[in-house]
């Protein structure tokens, strides 16, 4: 299966919550890093059973790395209890996530098990393109996310992400609009997820099955994106 195919009808065999107005927005921004020629790793926080996972699968060039990070056991036990009390996942085992990957890539991608917060940006370095931060959705976590994407990402790269305006994450929503007004981040597309950059972002062009509407927010011009099913593939 190719990943136009992935992104239409692959993504809905595998258990998550990627939708696909974003899987073509990731698709749209690696179209657009291939032009501006950004070669960079990609890293995912969060992969769960892989639905995002698969289609970075598809975004990664030979000569890149794609690496994940998960707990692979359950949610890190803390005060915010959303996920206990609605049982959200169903299954957040290892294997489940590999025997997914396999059934559309060769080879697994590189896997770190464990938290997000023992990643350190000494152990990469500033040589990633797509960081998409997907895992914990408290505070001080995403906070610690989108320090560490920011020591990691290129010129040219985007970082995304996920829940940033969900009614059940508001420690998302905060630690991701701090960054942008202590550290820098410039948001430029909002769907549930935020896609942003340091420094100039590159010209992305907009999948003609996302809506565009602009936005003027603390001095940046940004959109929101609405995927409308009816307009062509
Ligand atoms: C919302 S799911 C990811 C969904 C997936 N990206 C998709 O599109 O279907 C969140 C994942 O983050 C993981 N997670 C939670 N806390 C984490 C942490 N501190 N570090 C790494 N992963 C974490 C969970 O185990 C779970 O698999």
């Amino acid at each position: 299966m190719n990943r136009s195919r992935y992104i239409i009808e692959g993504r809905e065999s595998v258990p998550g919550w990627f939708e696909r107005g974003d899987a073509e927005l990731f698709n749209a921004i690696d179209l657009a890093q291939r032009k501006a020629r950004v070669v960079g790793d990609i890293l995912e926080i969060g992969c769960y059973q892989g639905s995002s996972t698969i289609l970075l699968g598809y975004l990664r060039n030979p000569n890149e790395r794609l690496v994940v990070c998960d707990l692979f056991q359950g949610v890190t036990p803390t005060l915010d209890n959303f996920h206990s009390r609605t049982d959200s996942y169903s299954d957040l085992s290892r294997e489940s996530f590999e025997a997914n990957y396999l059934q559309f890539h060769q080879q697994l991608p590189e896997i770190i098990e464990g938290s997000s917060t023992t990643l350190s940006a000494n152990d990469f370095g500033q040589t990633f393109r797509l960081i998409h931060v997907d895992g914990s959705h408290e505070y001080e976590i995403v906070r610690s996310d989108l320090l560490l994407a920011k020591s990691l990402l290129k010129p040219g790269g985007f970082v995304i992400f996920d829940d940033i305006i969900t009614l059940h994450t508001p420690g998302v929503t905060a630690a991701v609009w701090e960054g942008v007004f202590h550290d820098g981040l410039i948001p430029v597309f909002q769907t549930a997820k935020l896609y942003a950059t340091w420094g100039r972002p590159i010209d992305v062009e907009i999948p003609k099955t996302l809506t565009a509407f602009s936005h003027k927010v603390a001095g940046h011009l940004m959109s929101h994106l609405e995927y409308s099913p009816g307009a062509p593939d």
